[in-house]
C-alpha cells in the first residue's frame, strides 16, 4: 500500500490558509490552529499527557480519540470533565489539567 498525495489546489475540500489561535493551559499560552481539538492542539505542541488517574496518578493523554475512552478529560473555561478529543479549540479557551486526589482505601 503506497501513501496517497494531493496538491493542496486539487483538494476537493479546499482547506484555507490557517488561522491561528492560542488557549492557556494550566496559565500557560499554547498556539493552535482554528478547526483543531483540544487534544489536537495539546499534542501538536507536544503533550502527550495531561491528566492523571485516581488509582496510582498513572498519566493519561489521548487513548480513543473519538470520544469513548474519557482518558482526556480536562477542565475547559470552568466547565469540569470536558473530552479534549471532541471538544474544538476556541481561541482563548482556558484549559486546566485536571489531577485525582489519591483514592486511599
Ligand atoms: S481520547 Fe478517548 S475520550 Fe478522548
Amino acid at each position: 500500500m503506497t501513501s496517497r498525495r494531493m496538491p493542496v489546489d486539487r483538494d476537493p475540500v479546499e482547506p484555507g490558509p490557517d488561522r491561528p489561535l492560542t488557549i492557556l493551559v494550566d496559565g500557560e499560552p499554547v498556539a493552535g490552529t482554528v478547526g483543531q481539538t483540544i487534544a489536537g492542539v495539546l499534542l501538536a505542541a507536544g503533550r502527550r499527557e495531561w491528566r492523571t488517574t485516581s488509582a496510582g496518578g498513572a498519566p493519561r493523554g489521548v487513548f480513543c480519540g473519538i470520544g469513548v475512552c474519557f482518558d482526556c478529560l480536562v477542565d475547559v473555561n470552568g466547565l469540569r470533565d470536558v473530552r479534549a478529543c471532541l471538544r474544538r479549540a476556541r481561541d482563548g479557551d482556558v484549559v486546566v489539567r485536571q489531577g485525582e486526589p489519591e483514592v486511599v482505601a
